[in-house]
Order: structure tokens, then C-alpha cells, then sequence
């Protein structure tokens, strides 16, 4: 279950690189912790993990503000799917975004045949633009935005 969300520190980066390492997570880039480590002091650079009172953290996000004031939404990972953690926390999310960070418009990429994914985007109101990325892997990867109220 998820309760609440925090800034995440260097002293979630433990919790991060376990979720990384897990295979079930084939969607995911993953990054080495120096990576991570460095992306902890870019100031354009925002982890938030979100945690329940029992269990401690239940997922993480990785988020990048833009000059353009909008922000990317690079990485967001929970570490029991399908059980509604990630659209719980996924709202949160939004929310740090319109207010600590007081963006209007949050965009991600995302794997094409990553379908849980796609549906929780889309049910939290993101919308699928024409645009596509394609990485070294060849896969096709679709870019989605989220416009706040
Ligand atoms: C993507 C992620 C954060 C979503 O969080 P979650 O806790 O799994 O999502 P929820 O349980 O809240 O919701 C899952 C929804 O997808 C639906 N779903 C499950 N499997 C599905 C599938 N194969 N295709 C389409 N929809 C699917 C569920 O029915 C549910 O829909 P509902 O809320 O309308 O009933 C989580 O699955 C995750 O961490 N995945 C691994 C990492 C990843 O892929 N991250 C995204 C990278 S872009």
C-alpha cells in the first residue's frame, strides 16, 4: 500500500539498486550507482520514493526538471506491480510535480509493448503524442504527456 511521498536521498539508493536489479523489471533502464550517486547532486534532478508506515519504501521515481519548466518523468518503478501501489503513488507524483516543483506539463517515454504501464499513464490522464523513440535496443518507445489542472 502506498502512503505517502518523500524526497529520495543518497540513503535510498539502496531500495533503487535492488529494484534495478530485479529482472521482472525488464522495462526499466538501470543505472550504476555512481550514475545514480551523480544524478543525486544535479539540482535538475529529483528522486521521490514513496513509502507506507510498515514496509518502509515501495517505489521511486526519477524525475527531471526542463528549463522550459516542464518536467520529465525518466523513471518510476514500485516493487509489487498490479496491486495499485504504482497508480497511487504515480498520482502523488503528479501532485509533487504541480506543487514542489510547479510544473504543468510532465512527459515520459515508454517501452510500446509495455502495457501495464500504458494503462496506468493513460488512466491517470496522460496522452500518447505522435512522437517515438527508438535506443540502442531498437524498441520502439512512445512518448506521453500529462498536462496539470
Ligand atoms: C508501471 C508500474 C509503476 C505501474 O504500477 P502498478 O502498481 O503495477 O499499477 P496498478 O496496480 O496501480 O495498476 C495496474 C493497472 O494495469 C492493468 N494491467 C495489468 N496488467 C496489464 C497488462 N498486461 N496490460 C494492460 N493493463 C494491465 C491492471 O488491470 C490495472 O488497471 P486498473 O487500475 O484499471 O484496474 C509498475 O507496474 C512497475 O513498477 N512496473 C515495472 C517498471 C516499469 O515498467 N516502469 C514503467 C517504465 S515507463
Amino acid at each position: 500500500m502506498f502512503d505517502h511521498l518523500e524526497k529520495g536521498t543518497v540513503a535510498d539508493l539502496d531500495f533503487v539498486l535492488l529494484e534495478e536489479a530485479r529482472s521482472e523489471h525488464r522495462f526499466i533502464h538501470r543505472w550504476p550507482e555512481p550514475e545514480h550517486r551523480r544524478a543525486l547532486t544535479d539540482p535538475a534532478c529529483h528522486y521521490v520514493v514513496g513509502r507506507n508506515k510498515a514496509d518502509g519504501a515501495i517505489g521511486y521515481g526519477i524525475l527531471f526538471k526542463q528549463d522550459d519548466g516542464a518536467v520529465e518523468l525518466r523513471r518510476i518503478v514500485v516493487n509489487q506491480p498490479n496491486k495499485g501501489i504504482g497508480s497511487a503513488f504515480l498520482k502523488a507524483v503528479l501532485t509533487y510535480c504541480t506543487g514542489a516543483l510547479q510544473a504543468q506539463r510532465v512527459w515520459l517515454d515508454v517501452y510500446e509493448d509495455n502495457s501495464r504501464a500504458r494503462h496506468v499513464y493513460e488512466k491517470l490522464g496522460f496522452r500518447e503524442t505522435p512522437k517515438r523513440l527508438k535506443g540502442d535496443d531498437s524498441a520502439t518507445r512512445i512518448v506521453m504527456e500529462w498536462r496539470g489542472p
